[in-house]
């Protein structure tokens, strides 16, 4: 059993979790000798009012294309062009950066994911609000990602479209590869995937036209964030 550490979404204590799967930050020792000054910064308050606006992270849950990126993309744009400043965080983008390190295993996706929601609660604590599209496949991921980001910042919405519309769909043709074998631990395929039991939001990006899926995001994010 492996054991990560992060302070808890307001930096008041530091949190030691157990994880069933294997995690690459299993690295205590590395704590001692640390003194963050957390508390002595600016705060988020500071920067909201600045921003005239609340953050928040919107943590955008499906499998691959589904429509996450898509739905991120245009949402993102539309919040800009009604004046509010966001920061996008993509599972592709993010795996050729700080995460280029990472693949499909289980614990390289639970430390994709650790990591992520820390780059999220960073741009969160800045004022921003955060949108976050990764696949994080199961519910011990997303609890991950929740307990890191806190649970009065981080929104679930989960991206639903069937595994059979997404692999017609095949817009970067890694079905196909995975089909063909040429792609191991493909979710949905040869990887888990369980779907959001209580997602904040649910949006069926194969039954609605995607401008629809937009308006029904933006519309939330709005009135969540509305100073
Ligand atoms: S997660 O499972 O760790 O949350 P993440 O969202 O970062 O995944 O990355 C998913 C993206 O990586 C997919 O959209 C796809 O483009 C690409 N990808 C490459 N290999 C795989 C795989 N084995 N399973 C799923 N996605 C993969």
């Amino acid at each position: 059993m492996a054991i990560y550490l992060f302070y808890s979404a307001n930096y008041s204590k530091f949190v030691v979790l157990s994880s069933k799967s294997k995690c690459l930050s299993n690295r205590l020792p590395y704590m001692q000798n640390i003194h963050p000054i957390f508390d002595s910064v600016l705060q988020r308050n500071d920067k909201e009012a600045l921003l005239k606006q609340h953050a928040m992270v919107v943590w955008m849950v499906g499998l691959s294309g589904s429509g996450k990126s898509t739905l991120a993309k245009a949402v993102e744009k539309e919040l800009y062009n009604q004046g509010f400043l966001t920061q996008l965080l993509d599972g592709d983008n993010l795996r050729t950066g700080i995460n280029n390190n990472l693949g499909f295993s289980e614990a390289d996706r639970l430390e994709n994911i650790r990591r992520a929601a820390e780059v999220a609660k960073l741009f969160c604590n800045a004022g921003l609000i955060t949108i976050c599209s990764f696949i994080s496949p199961t519910e011990e991921i997303r609890t991950i990602a929740k307990d890191i980001i806190g649970a009065q910042d981080f929104t679930e919405v989960y991206v639903n479209a069937p595994f059979e519309v997404c692999e017609q769909r095949d817009v970067k043709g890694l079905y196909k590869k995975a089909r063909n074998g040429e792609i191991k631990n493909f979710t949905g395929l040869d990887a888990p995937f369980e779907a959001p039991q209580n997602p904040a939001i649910e949006i069926r990006t194969h039954e609605l036209p995607m401008e629809d899926c937009v308006k029904q995001l933006v519309d939330y994010i709005v009135l969540s964030t509305k100073y």
